[in-house]
């Protein structure tokens, strides 16, 4: 049976035996485990039916503690990590041999990151390793945003899941990456690409590919609902799906000709931190509800909405 707590001195327990729980941080839950410990990390690849190409982000405490299992930090990496953690940020860095193979899936660089979440530093301080944690959703599904969707959705898979609340950014973090020295952004996430260039100046963003060996998890079709998603207009949508049983995920605005209850607004006042906390868990609502169709409408191009629009857009892809 699985169980949803705070016992954070249980969840030590079960880590350090080598077992794998459900973890808050303020970006998605994370499902995670001993980093160091293969067998640990072997049940978090079974567990989500993740392929082994796709390697996991390595959560720590502190920027102290990454000296234990990185070998080199550029400049600019570590004035990201001195502006941005704890915090959604994800830094892909040279790693010891003590980080295995497998979280890697063989790079040689390693994924770091440090949450912002207190429930998360509390566990990282008292553990003695770093957690090797992807997001706790079955592979290529919405990612978790509350501990019962985890509970929902890897009940089987783990025996406890701490919980922390409704993630409070809402979307993944920004992963990046350095070429030489040059820094590189692989995936848009909860620090917008402007925050980021203002600490580093110009920064390249790289087209998602699944066959780019540096990105591989970046694949074209992932945070997917089982349903049909279209993204468009919304009221060119209402008209071209007539006849189908639809439901809305808009940013702002309400349509009078769709009943309420298969609508949802993501931010009925336009901002975009809300829109971004909502996401996940309306499109999961929005999946479990009696309709053929989901249809969406893209956010404006400009802050959290290029990482919005990143989901909705992958979301949507066949
Ligand atoms: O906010 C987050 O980053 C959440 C929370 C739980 O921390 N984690 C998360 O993990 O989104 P996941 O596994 O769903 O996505 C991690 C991404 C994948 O696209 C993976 O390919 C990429 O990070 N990644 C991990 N390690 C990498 C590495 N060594 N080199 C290149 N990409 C890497
Ligand atoms: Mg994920």
């Amino acid at each position: 049976m699985t169980s949803i707590g705070s016992d954070i001195d249980h969840a030590v327990k079960l880590l350090t035996s080598g077992e794998i729980i459900g973890l808050p941080t303020e970006t998605v839950y994370g499902l995670a485990g001993n980093a160091f410990n293969s067998s640990a990390v072997a049940k978090i690849f079974k567990a989500k039916q993740r392929p082994f190409f796709d390697p996991l982000i390595v959560h720590t405490g502190g920027l102290e503690q990454i000296d234990d299992f990185v070998s080199t930090v550029p400049d600019k990496a570590m004035e990201l990590a001195k502006s941005f953690w704890p915090g959604p940020l994800t830094l892909l860095l040279p790693k010891k041999s003590i980080v295995p193979d497998l979280v890697t899936s063989g790079l040689t660089n390693v994924a770091i990151r440090v949450p912002n979440h207190p429930t998360a530093q509390n566990l990282l301080k008292k553990l003695t390793f770093p957690l090797a944690a992807p997001s706790a959703n079955p592979f290529g599904y919405i990612s978790p945003t509350t501990a019962q969707h985890v509970l929902d959705q890897l009940g089987q898979e783990v025996s406890y899941v701490l919980d922390g609340g409704m993630c409070k950014v809402g979307l993944e973090s920004t992963i990046v990456g350095f070429e030489k020295e040059t820094p590189i952004i692989y995936r848009l996430g909860g620090i917008t690409l402007d925050a980021i260039q203002d600490v580093i100046g110009k920064v390249e963003v790289t087209i998602h590919s699944s066959s780019n060996p540096a990105a591989p998890g970046q694949l074209k079709r992932h945070y997917s609902p089982r349903k049909k998603l279209v993204l468009g207009d919304i009221n060119h949508l209402i008209d071209q799906y007539k006849g189908h049983k639809i439901g809305i995920l808009s940013f702002d605005k309400n349509y009078d000709s769709i009943p309420s209850q298969y609508q949802f607004i993501l931010s009925p006042s336009g901002d975009m931190h809300e829109a971004a906390q909502n996401l996940f868990s309306t499109l999961r609502a929005l999946d479990t509800l009696p309709v053929d169709i989901i249809i969406a409408s893209l956010l404006p191009s400009q802050g959290l909405g290029l990482a919005i629009n990143d989901r909705l857009k992958r979301a949507a892809a066949e």
